[in-house]
C-alpha cells in the first residue's frame, strides 16, 4: 500500500498495527525520532483546519522531518500546472504529501502521479485519518473487545458519516448513521461498500432516519458539524430544520448504555449538533479523541514511508 487516498484502502491488521504504533507514540512520542530525518512531508490544503493541520506538522517533527504547509493559493496549481505534474514535482522534493481538499478525484489523481506516499487529509467524500484517531480514542476507553457494543454517528450524512461507516466495518464493528433521508443522508455507493466489507469483516451496518430508535443502547454517541466546509450558505436554514432532530442532547444519551460515550471530531457549534452539557459533560471523550490525531497521524507517516502496510483491495 503507497498512499491513504479512502478509509476503505485500509484493511482491519493495517489499522491493528497503526493503532499500537500510535499507543506507543502516545506514551514515548520521540520514540522515533530520526525516522524522517533530513526527509520533508508537504502538506497542502486548500480548506482551512486546526487539528489536521497542526498533528501533520508536529507528527512530522515528532518523526524528525521538516514538514512544509502550503496553502491552497500557493501552488502554480492554481494558475493551471496539472495535478499531474505537480505529483512529480513534490514526488521529487518530499518523502509523502498530506492534502486536504475538495474533490476526491484530484486525491486520487495525486496518488496516482505521485511516486511518494500520499494522504487524504479530508475530502468532501472522506476523511480517513480522522478515523484513526477515533478508533484508537474507542479502543483506548472499551479495550479490544467490541462485540456486541453499537457505535451511532447522527447528523449529516457527509464525509464523516462515510469514514465512520466504512471504517467501523473494516474494524467487524456494528456501526451505525442516523440522518435524514434523502439529500442529506449518506451516499449510497458508500453504504453498499460498508455493507459488503461489513458481511467479510463479521461487522453490521445500519443506515436508519430514527435518532431515538437508532441510539437505543447505543455505546458511542458521534457527531460533526452540520454544515461543512464548502456546503452552500443557500441551504443552511433547510439544512439545519432538516437535521435538528438528530441534535445529540442529554435526552438521547440517556437512551444509551450506562457507560457509553459522546464523541466529535471538532470543531462543534454548540446549540446546533450537541448540547453544550453533552460535549461537557463527564461522558464527553472529545480531547483525548483531538489529541490522537497526532499519534495516529505520527503512526500513519512512520508506516506508510517504511512500506509497512499492506492495503485492503478495496
Ligand atoms: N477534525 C478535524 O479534521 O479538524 P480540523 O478541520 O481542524 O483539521
Ligand atoms: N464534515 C466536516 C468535517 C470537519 C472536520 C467538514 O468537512 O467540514
Amino acid at each position: 500500500m503507497k498512499d491513504l487516498l479512502r478509509s476503505q484502502d485500509l484493511s482491519r491488521a493495517d489499522i491493528e498495527l497503526l493503532l499500537d504504533t500510535a499507543t506507543d507514540f502516545a506514551a514515548n512520542p520521540l520514540r522515533s525520532n530520526t525516522a524522517l530525518a533530513h526527509k520533508s512531508v508537504a502538506i497542502y490544503m486548500t480548506k482551512p483546519s486546526t487539528r489536521t493541520r497542526l498533528s501533520a506538522e508536529t507528527a512530522v517533527a515528532h518523526l524528525g522531518g521538516t514538514p512544509i504547509f502550503i496553502r491552497g493559493d500557493e501552488l502554480q496549481l492554481g494558475r493551471g500546472e496539472s495535478i499531474a505534474d505537480t505529483a512529480r514535482i513534490i514526488s521529487g522534493y518530499c518523502s509523502a504529501l498530506i492534502i486536504r481538499t475538495f474533490a476526491q478525484s484530484d486525491v486520487d489523481e495525486l496518488g496516482a502521479n505521485a511516486s511518494i506516499p500520499v494522504i487524504n487529509a479530508l475530502t468532501d467524500d472522506d476523511h480517513p485519518t480522522q478515523l484513526l484517531a477515533d478508533w484508537l480514542t474507542i479502543r483506548e476507553n472499551f479495550g479490544k473487545d467490541i462485540s456486541g457494543r453499537k457505535f451511532v454517528y447522527l447528523g449529516d450524512g457527509n464525509n464523516m458519516s462515510h469514514a465512520w461507516l466504512i471504517m467501523g466495518a473494516i474494524m467487524g464493528a456494528h456501526v451505525v448513521t442516523a440522518t435524514p433521508s434523502g439529500a442529506w443522508a449518506p451516499d449510497l455507493q458508500i453504504i453498499e461498500m460498508a455493507q459488503k466489507i461489513a458481511k467479510q469483516s463479521g461487522g453490521k451496518v445500519e443506515v436508519l432516519h430514527d435518532p431515538e430508535a437508532a441510539v437505543k443502547d447505543a455505546s458511542v454517541l458521534y457527531t460533526d458539524v452540520w454544515m461543512s466546509m464548502g456546503d452552500s450558505e443557500d441551504l443552511r436554514e433547510r439544512k439545519i430544520v432538516a437535521l435538528s432532530p438528530f441534535a445529540v442532547t442529554g435526552k438521547l444519551m440517556s437512551l444509551t448504555q450506562k457507560d457509553s460515550v459522546f464523541m466529535h471530531c471538532l470543531p462543534a457549534h454548540r446549540g446546533e449538533e450537541v448540547e453544550a452539557s453533552v460535549i461537557d459533560g463527564a461522558n464527553s471523550i472529545i480531547w483525548r479523541q483531538a489529541y490522537h490525531r497526532r499519534t495516529t497521524i505520527q503512526a500513519l507517516l512512520y508506516h506508510l514511508v517504511r512500506g509497512d502496510l499492506k492495503g485492503s483491495n478495496q
